[in-house]
C-alpha cells in the first residue's frame, strides 16, 4: 500500500473553451472593472487579422475601450521588449492588460504585469541573476486585471505561473514564477489557431507533450497530475496528427487548446523537475530555436539517454502511451513510449534532430547553459547525460 504524499493544488485562470468564446472578453474586463484595455501581441497576429478581430468585438460592443495597440513583441520573451511595453503601458493608463499571441507574447505580457505589480522598470530589478522565484508566499497579488488568448495550442502560458523570459545581452532564458502571473481568464477559441501552419502546429503540439511528460515524471508527481497529463497525452496523440493534416478541423483544434491548457495546470503544480526544458531552454538562447521545436526534438533524446529519471512513474507514463504493461519492466515501458514519441514526431512531421551543425565552441556554451539554467541548478542533470543529449540532437 502506497500512501500518496501531501499536496495541495493551485489553478487560478478561469478557462472558456469553444469557438466564438471570445465575443465574451469585453464583459469580463467590464466585471473586472477595467475601463483602459491595453491589446499586447505581435506583427504577424496584425497581418493576419487576428487583432483586427479582437478589437471589432470591442468596438462593437462599447465600453470597456482598446486605448492602444502594442504590436512590438519578438520572438521569446525578450527582457528589452517587455520593459518597453511596461513602459508604454504606463504612459497610455493601462488598466486591463489583454494578450493575443504565442508563447513569446503571452509570457512576454506575464513579465509586464509582474512589473507593473511589482512597481519596477526593468525586469531585471526583479529577476536577479534572471531567476525571479517569487513562490507563495512570497509573490503577492499584481492587482491588473489580464485576460489571455493563445493562438497557438502548446505552451499552456496563458495559465502558467512561470514565464520564460530571454535575457538578449546574455543569451540565456530566465524563469520568472510568480503566483500571479496566470491570466485572470484564458480564452481558448480554436478560431484563431486554424490559420497556424502545419510546422508550427506540430512544434506547438509537442511543447504540450513535454509539459505533460514532465509532470508525470516529475519527482513532485500527484494524482491529480496524474489525471490532467495522461489525458492530456491521449488527446494529443489523437488529435495532433489531425491538426496538422488539416488546420482547419475545429474539433482537433479545441481539444489541442484543451489538452495545452491541461498539461501546463500538471506542469505548474509538478515542481522544478524538468530535464527536457532544462536543454531545450539552453538550445533557444544559444541558437534561437524556436521552444516547441527544440521539445519536440528533445522529448524522446531524453527518455532513450536519462531512462533513470522516467523509471518511478513508467507504468503511469505507459498508460498515456496506450502501452499495456503486462511483462514488461520499467526500463521496457520507458523504451515504447519513447518509440511511441518517435511514430508521433513521423506523423507530425517532426524532425527527430535539429538542422543546424553544432560546433565544439556552441556545443561547449550549451553545456554550460544547461548547467546554469534555474531549472538546471535546481535539478541537476548528470553531465554525461548533458553533452551526449546535446551531441544526439543535432545531425
Ligand atoms: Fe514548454
Amino acid at each position: 500500500m502506497t500512501i500518496p504524499k501531501y499536496f495541495s493544488w493551485d489553478y487560478r485562470s478561469k478557462v472558456e473553451v469553444g469557438a466564438g468564446c471570445r465575443t465574451f472578453i469585453p464583459q469580463r474586463f467590464g466585471e473586472m472593472g477595467c475601463r483602459r484595455i491595453g491589446l499586447i501581441t505581435d506583427e504577424g497576429l496584425v497581418r493576419a487579422g487576428i487583432v483586427n478581430q479582437v478589437k471589432e468585438i470591442f468596438d462593437v460592443q462599447g465600453q470597456p475601450g482598446i486605448v492602444g495597440i502594442y504590436d512590438r513583441i519578438e520572438p521569446d520573451a525578450v527582457m528589452r521588449v517587455i520593459n518597453d511595453c511596461a513602459r508604454w503601458c504606463r504612459e497610455n493608463a493601462v488598466d486591463g492588460l489583454l494578450a493575443v499571441g504565442g508563447g513569446s507574447v503571452l509570457d512576454s505580457v506575464k513579465g509586464v504585469k509582474a512589473m507593473l505589480g511589482m512597481k519596477v522598470t526593468d525586469i531585471k530589478e526583479i529577476m536577479p541573476g534572471n531567476i525571479g522565484p517569487y513562490l507563495a508566499p512570497m509573490g503577492k497579488p499584481l492587482n491588473i486585471p489580464h485576460i489571455a488568448v493563445p493562438t497557438t495550442a502548446g505552451t499552456g502560458s496563458e495559465s502558467s505561473p512561470i514565464a520564460v523570459i530571454y535575457n538578449e545581452e546574455q543569451k540565456v532564458k530566465g524563469d520568472l514564477l510568480h503566483p500571479y502571473l496566470p491570466a485572470d481568464y484564458a480564452f481558448l477559441d480554436p478560431d484563431f489557431t486554424v490559420g497556424l501552419p502545419p510546422k508550427m502546429t506540430a512544434d506547438t503540439g509537442f511543447d504540450a507533450l513535454s509539459h505533460a511528460v514532465e509532470a508525470i515524471s516529475s519527482p513532485g508527481d500527484n494524482c491529480m497530475i496524474d489525471a490532467l497529463s495522461i489525458q492530456a497525452i491521449k488527446l494529443i496523440r489523437k488529435y495532433l496528427p489531425l491538426a496538422v493534416e488539416d488546420g482547419k478541423n475545429l474539433e482537433a483544434r479545441t481539444r489541442m487548446l484543451v489538452a495545452s491548457n491541461m498539461a501546463i495546470m500538471a506542469f505548474g503544480m509538478s515542481g522544478l523537475f524538468y530535464p527536457i526544458h532544462n536543454i531545450a531552454h539552453a538550445v533557444g538562447g544559444q541558437l534561437r530555436i524556436p521552444h516547441g521545436e527544440a521539445n519536440a526534438v528533445l522529448i524522446p533524446i531524453l527518455m532513450e539517454r536519462y531512462p533513470k529519471h522516467y523509471l518511478p512513474n513508467a507504468p503511469v507514463l505507459a498508460d498515456a502511451f496506450g502501452i499495456d504493461p503486462e511483462g514488461k519492466s520499467p526500463e521496457d515501458l520507458v523504451n515504447v513510449c519513447a518509440r511511441s514519441v518517435r511514430e508521433l514526431q513521423k506523423r507530425c512531421g517532426v524532425t527527430p534532430v535539429f538542422a543546424q551543425e553544432l560546433d565544439a565552441q556552441t556545443a561547449e556554451l550549451m553545456f554550460w547553459a544547461v548547467k546554469m539554467d534555474p531549472s538546471g541548478l535546481f535539478y541537476p542533470l548528470p553531465d554525461s547525460v548533458i553533452k551526449e543529449c546535446i551531441h544526439c540532437s543535432f545531425s
